[in-house]
Order: C-alpha cells, then structure tokens, then sequence
C-alpha cells in the first residue's frame, strides 16, 4: 500500500489529541487540553484529566475530519496510543479508536506515545535517517534510545535512574511558586536571567558516575539543590532571584541532555539526532543541542513546538510507519497499558 491515510488519537495524560496523515502528509493536528482545569491542583489530576477526554473526543475528532477534509470511511487505519500514560485517560482514547475501527471495519494499531514523539518529525522534515539516535525529553520520561526502523526497531541506550526532565521542571516550578506546568514558564523567565549567575549540579557527569551511567539522567539531585539555594537565601533575608534561578536551573538541564546524546551519538557512530518531547519544546535545549550537533557534524532533526507536546498527529505517523512496515494491526481486544516500555512501539 502506498501512503495509507490514518487517523491518531491520543488521550495518555491533559491532551486530547486527534490527527491526521496521508504518509507522512499532516493533514490535521487537533488538540484540545484539559491544562486549565488543573492548574489550581498544581499538576494533572487523572480523574479530570479522563473526564476532559471524554468530552473533548468527538468535537475534537469532528474537527480534524474538517481540518483534513476527508470522510470517516476514506480512513484507512486507525492509530491510538496504548500507553504509557494514566491508565483512565488512556482508556478514553483506546475505546473511541476501537470503536470506530469495528465501525468502519478498519484495522487498529495499539501505539507507543514515546514512540510517537520520537517519529513525529518526519512530518516536518521527511523519512528518518537510519539508524538515528533519539533524544526523549518529556514530563514522565527522559531516554536515549537507538532506532533503526521506528516501526519496529528502538532500542534503549540510556534513562532517567530517578525523575524525568519535564517532571524537574514542573517540580522547581512548584518550589519557586510558579505556576502549573512549569516548562513553559521557567522556559520564559529564564529568558531574562543569568544562566552563569547559579551552577546547579549536573546529574551523573562525574567520572565515576559515566564509567556505569554514561547515557543515563538523574535530576532529583539538581531539584533538591535548587531548592537548598533557596532556602538558604530565604533564610538569610534575601530576595530570590527567579529569573537567575530559573536560567540556571534550565541550563543545567540542557547542558546535561545535550552533551550525552551528542555523546551517545558519537560512542555509536550515528550521524543523526532525533530530538523529542514536550521538554523539546524548551528554547535553550533546542538551540544548545543545535549548536553542539553542528559542532560534531550531527544532523539534528528537531519537529516545531507545536509538535513536541502531546499531540495526535505524532500517533497517526507513527501508525503510517506500521502499516508501510507491514506490521500486524492490534486484536480489538487490546488493553492500555500505563507502563508501557519504551522499545515496544506498537501493541
Ligand atoms: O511530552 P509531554 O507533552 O507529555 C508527556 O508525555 O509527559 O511533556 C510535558 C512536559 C511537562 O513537564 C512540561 O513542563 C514540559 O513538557 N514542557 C517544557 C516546555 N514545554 C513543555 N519544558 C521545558 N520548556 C518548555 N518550553
Ligand atoms: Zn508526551
């Protein structure tokens, strides 16, 4: 078959997502989020976030169908993610895809959401070299990974041993008062502030830590130091400067997440990056990380904002990449699954 049309939900944590692809066209890319209602709780809380998606999926389905200009029955297959995620969102999702493949009698594709940040650039900037290596920066997971075809070929180089990247930038938001989630918000007051002014420790840098944690992450490390220079600041009648706080802060992570997947990329011989996640989203680490692959003569492959953070259309490619693999579709008696590890792109 050549350029399958498929559709992509998506539904693991605050965003309801529903896209759309011919190949690797973007036809559509709907997001609703639930974000809002759950700011005043100062993080996701899963009973509202499943409740949003269930009211988001049908208008939200409804207007990619628009976007696209295509009809239900014109679909040739339908993506959904499986997980990971939370187990109540992820349901919602699952049930609609299922739903409407029995309906239509289309096949179903049970989809890894990492995998989908991973893949979604190649409806930016084309067909993925091969191999590459992945740099996966979101709120619940932070990997190096090794993909030769994404449909059917991850590999894990290299994981957070403690908090994931997205999850210290919402939990240093948290601690300096900002609010809910803390990404975009430290994102732009770093902007304003000194990066040089606070050195944070960086995770699992020193020697001793690369001989068995070369490609690995630790962050909880670097939330508790910000929150000691705080307190210490705080203690001594001082004002907190956030700005430079938070610059600092956002440089150490960059700092860190660059130099080992441009590492990870070198130790393996592989000459292209894949950078994905909402964290992908951050200015710093973008331009970092495309200041140090050119360095190294790296290709870096890095998807505009708007597709790093959740969304469906990253589901629909990566179910495009399945079909054209020849991958068998999903029984419709599939479960979600919160856990889902990072290698088993599809279920
Ligand atoms: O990938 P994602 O949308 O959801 C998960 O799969 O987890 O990632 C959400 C995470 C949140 O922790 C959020 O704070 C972070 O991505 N994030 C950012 C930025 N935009 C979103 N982190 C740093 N800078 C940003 N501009
Ligand atoms: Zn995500």
């Amino acid at each position: 078959m050549t350029e399958p049309l498929i559709l992509g939900i998506e539904s693991s944590c605050d965003e309801t997502g529903v896209g759309i692809v011919r190949g690797s066209d973007l036809l559509a890319n709907q997001v609703a989020s639930s974000v809002e209602e759950h700011v005043r709780f100062g993080g996701v809380v899963p009973e509202i976030a499943s409740r949003a998606h269930l009211e988001a999926i049908r208008p939200t389905l409804d207007r990619a169908l628009a976007e696209a200009g295509v009809d239900l029955d014109q679909i040739d297959a339908i993506a959904v993610t499986a997980g990971p995620g939370l187990m109540g969102a992820l349901v919602v999702g699952l049930s609609a895809a299922k739903a409407l493949a029995w309906a239509l009698d289309k096949p179903l594709y049970g989809v890894n959401h990492l995998i989908g940040h991973v893949g979604v650039d190649l409806l930016e900037h084309g067909p993925l070299p091969q191999p590459s290596m992945a740099l996966l920066v979101s709120g619940g997971h932070t990997n190096i990974l090794r993909v030769g075809d994404i449909a059917t070929d991850v590999e894990e180089v290299g994981t957070t041993i403690d908090d994931a990247a997205g999850e210290a930038y919402d939990k240093v938001a948290r601690l300096l008062g900002l609010a809910y989630p803390g990404g975009p918000v430290i994102d732009r007051l770093a902007a304003e502030g000194d990066p040089t002014a606070i050195r944070f420790p960086r995770g699992l840098t020193a020697r001793h830590d690369l001989e068995k944690h070369r490609f690995d992450f630790s962050f909880s490390g670097l939330k508790t130091a910000v929150a000691r220079w705080v307190e210490v600041r705080r203690r001594e009648g001082g004002e907190v400067p956030l700005a430079d706080v938070a610059a600092g802060f956002q440089e150490a992570v960059a700092d860190v997440v660059t130099a080992k997947a441009v590492d990870a990329c070198q130790f393996y011989g592989v000459d292209a990056l894949l950078l994905g996640g909402g964290v992908a989203a951050n200015s710093r680490l973008r331009l970092l990380l495309a200041q140090r692959c050119e360095a190294a003569g790296i290709t870096l492959r890095r998807p505009r904002p708007a597709l790093c953070t959740d969304n469906g259309a990253m589901i629909a490619a990566v179910g495009a990449e399945l079909v054209l693999a020849g991958v068998r579709p999903s029984s419709l008696d599939i479960s979600a699954n919160s856990g889902l590890p990072v290698e088993q792109v599809s279920l």
